[in-house]
């Protein structure tokens, strides 16, 4: 079984290609280092042991995406090419809707082409909006997003489905990602966010680190247990390893379209997180309490349920693998 993996330089797609290595598949990758560096690519082969093919290209191309499937014989389609910073997506809309949008377009087209109609999708939490209800299950209704981010991964899903509706002999699998953090034991893959970082965990292990001052907690007025915000961190190789289930799900059906929430079904506060760093990895975190920030909600947690019963799948570690792993992997950098 090949694999075309985009976007598989970056933080979830290299450990989803770690996976998929050491599953015996076989895996091409493309990426056009937007967000990723090429030292990843051997890191990859440093922990597998494997090879893999790779083409440096642009999905939007479609000439050169083209060549991809002239030039191997793809199975099924992993999508992780896409932009995803919340505060970036806010500033340059026009760029995160043709990236995500229209690069989600030309792949779903190109698949056409080459009758390849297996393709799971990273989609994520942010599309419930402010959720109806926590936990959340795969029925809460989306939308309301806030952010063109989040928007992105809505209209995406709904061309899914559509495509579906279009043509029932497709085989798509829709990944609702709930707070990716962590990094592969090793520590010779992780998370590289350019600049500041604006999610917490990679902001907390700068502050570790000495890189940066103090974390900002914004707000700590929200309605949960300390007033900071409360989110559903899962780690990358849980996540990763969600995909390979996923795909698994979609062997066996052949064809259908299948939502799933990728979470741990617990939700920890900002200072639950302060506080289970410093415990993990003995490192100080220094914090004040900061306004907060516009676009956020209270609490965002799953029900991880469906996927338990539906792909056998299951997080398994827990907060302190996560932040201990997200320390391993930037402390010596
Ligand atoms: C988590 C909590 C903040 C930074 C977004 C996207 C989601 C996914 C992950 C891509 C919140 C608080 C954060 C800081 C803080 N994106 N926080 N100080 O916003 O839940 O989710 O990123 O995969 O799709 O929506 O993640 O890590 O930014 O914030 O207090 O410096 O930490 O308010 O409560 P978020 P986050």
């Amino acid at each position: 079984m090949s694999v075309l993996v985009t976007g598989g330089a970056g933080y979830i797609g290299s450990h989803t290609v770690v996976e998929l290595l050491n599953s015996g598949k076989d895996v091409v990758i493309i990426d056009n280092f937007s967000n990723s560096k090429p030292e990843v690519l051997d890191k990859i082969k440093e922990i597998t042991g494997k090879d893999f093919k790779f083409y440096e290209i642009d999905y939007l191309d479609r000439k050169a995406l083209e060549k991809v499937f002239e030039e191997n014989k793809i199975d099924a389609v992993l999508n992780f090419a896409g932009y995803k910073a919340v505060g970036e997506s806010v500033q340059k809309p026009i760029d995160y809707y043709t990236n995500n949008v229209s690069g989600a377009l030309v792949l779903l087209d190109t698949m056409k082409k080459y009758e390849v109609k297996t393709f799971v999708f990273s989609s994520s939490a942010t599309v419930y909006g402010d959720p109806e209800k926590v936990p959340i299950t795969e029925e809460c209704k989306t939308g309301g997003t806030t952010n063109p981010y989040g928007t992105s991964k809505l209209f995406i899903e709904q061309i899914l489905k559509d495509i579906y509706t279009s043509d029932p002999t497709w085989n798509i699998c829709i990944l609702r990602y709930f707070n990716p953090v962590g990094a592969h034991q090793s520590g010779l893959i992780g998370e590289e966010p350019q600049g500041i970082p604006n999610n917490l965990m990679p902001y907390i292990v700068r502050v570790a680190k000495g890189t940066l001052k103090e974390l900002s907690v914004f707000g700590n007025d929200y309605n949960t247990k300390d007033g900071t915000g409360v989110r559903d961190y899962i780690h990358v190789v849980d996540l990763a390893i969600g995909h390979i289930k996923a795909l698994d799900k979609l062997e066996k059906e052949r064809k259908g379209l299948f939502i799933y929430n990728l979470g741990t079904g617990n939700g920890y506060s900002v200072l639950d997180m302060v506080k289970s760093f410093e415990k993990a990895t003995k490192k100080e975190v220094a914090y004040k309490i900061a306004p907060r920030r516009s676009g956020d909600i209270a609490a965002c947690y799953a029900d991880p349920k469906k996927a338990e019963e539906e792909l056998g799948w299951k997080a398994k570690l827990g907060i302190d693998d996560m932040c201990r792993d997200s320390w391993n992997y930037i402390k010596e950098k």
